[in-house]
């Protein structure tokens, strides 16, 4: 079996931060509203353990992030200030943004800088050489710390300059938010208390085929709803109507149902589904069982019958990891399974992991976030390590017994 992350990694905790200038790479790739006001404080408020550890040691905290996609030019609408002032009212203290990441201007920013003061450099990036892990860009960023910090999760599954280039430059480990994502998929991949289930749903199979391929050897129990259950469900022969069918993946599908049979694991798809005309909000809803969808319908969502079926089988479990919705949960007609899933998971008696993206989204939407074991701040990282396959941004971490 694959493992998640070969080697245990050095936080915070395992080095001396004290007085020290350190370069913490956080995730404050946050949602913006139409208006361009913070959607979402999640990713926020998650990297606040680690700033406060440090804050407390008198560490001169320089924080780095990127936030959208900028094409590596400035774009007003995309500059950190908003989250320095977002983080400044969570942390009670003056947190200042800087109008660049680098060069002469930073450099005296933080040389300036006394114990416990925090500061937070621009957007990475709006500078190309960050996606392209330029080894001088790397170089300059890490000139202004003694020591780095990743705490960005989310962002681990990037070789970007600010994830995989500047550690090569200092003494390198992992952040509190960092720490406890890797070792709560780390915990469930490798040592889950069973029955161990996967519900995995979201559009299509082909974003997930390694996690599914990975997971399958690892589970007792695997739901499948979304859009992608329309695959699974043809690969069985059934009609989908107007669904879209990945038909390049119908074999890695029929793949994976042979291998859960081999092993013993049950491998369940919706029963029933709610199908729509189209997938947006006024369109006539219509429960039918799977075998019976209509031509000039679209699946939206799982049915009823699903629900109860799969929020069952689920209360069964010890350990459950969560990653992709029923359905088109955004639309409240087609909310509901997505909804129940939830709901079960929060009344659980075990241990809940929500596997970050829109799983998360929809989580904290419902108000359920608080009563799940953990809710991953990562999207694409989360996937990742649902896939088995390693971080780029924890592997270059220092591991325990470096000097
Ligand atoms: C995310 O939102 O998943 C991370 O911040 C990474 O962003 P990216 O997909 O733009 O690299």
């Amino acid at each position: 079996m694959q493992s998640v992350i070969t080697r245990r990694k050095k936080t915070i905790r395992d080095i001396d931060v004290r007085g020290k200038r350190v370069l913490v790479r956080a995730d404050f790739n946050v949602p913006l509203n139409e208006d361009g006001a913070i959607a979402d404080d999640t990713r926020i408020r998650a990297s606040l353990p680690t700033i406060r550890y440090l804050c407390e040691r008198d560490a001169r905290v320089i924080l780095c992030s990127h936030l959208d996609r900028p094409k590596g030019v400035v774009e007003e609408r995309l500059r950190l200030a908003l989250v320095a002032n977002r983080l400044s009212l969570l942390l009670d203290r003056p947190v200042a943004a800087l109008q660049d990441c680098i060069g002469p201007e930073v450099e005296s920013a933080v040389a300036a800088m006394s114990g416990g003061d925090i500061v937070l450099l621009e957007n990475l990036r709006f500078h190309p050489e960050e996606k392209a892990d330029d080894p001088a860009f790397a170089e300059q960023l890490a000139g202004l710390a003694e020591i780095y910090v990743n705490d960005a999760f989310g962002a681990s599954h990037r070789a970007h300059a600010s994830v995989v280039g500047v550690p090569g430059h200092l003494p390198a480990v992992a952040g509190l938010l960092l720490e406890k994502e890797v070792e709560a998929f780390t915990h469930i991949l490798q040592r889950p208390e069973r029955p161990f289930a996967a519900v995995i749903g979201g559009a299509k199979v082909s974003d997930k085929l390694e996690v599914l391929e990975n997971i399958i050897s690892r589970v007792d129990l695997l739901l499948i709803g979304g859009g992608m259950a329309a695959t699974f469900l043809a690969a069985r022969g059934y009609g989908t109507g107007g669904s879209r069918v990945e038909t390049d993946r119908l074999d890695a599908v029929r793949t994976l149902e042979a291998t859960a049979a081999d092993r013993g694991v049950r491998l369940l798809l919706p029963r029933d589904v709610i199908v729509a005309e189209r997938l947006e909000p006024g369109s006539a809803v219509q429960v039918v069982p799977a075998a019976e969808i209509p031509e000039d319908r679209v699946i939206a969502d799982i049915g009823p019958g699903a629900a109860d079926e799969f929020c069952r089988e689920l209360s069964r479990c010890r350990t459950v990891v969560w990653n992709g919705p029923m359905g088109v949960f955004e639309v409240p007609e087609f909310a509901e399974g997505t909804r129940r899933i939830a709901a079960a998971l929060a009344n659980l008696d075990g241990t809940t992991v929500i596997g970050g993206g829109s799983t998360t989204d929809a989580v904290v939407r419902f108000g359920l976030a608080d009563r799940m074991t953990h809710v991953s701040t990562g999207g694409g990282a989360a996937l990742t390590m649902l896939a088995g396959r390693p971080l780029p941004g924890v592997e270059v971490l220092d591991d325990v017994g470096e000097v």
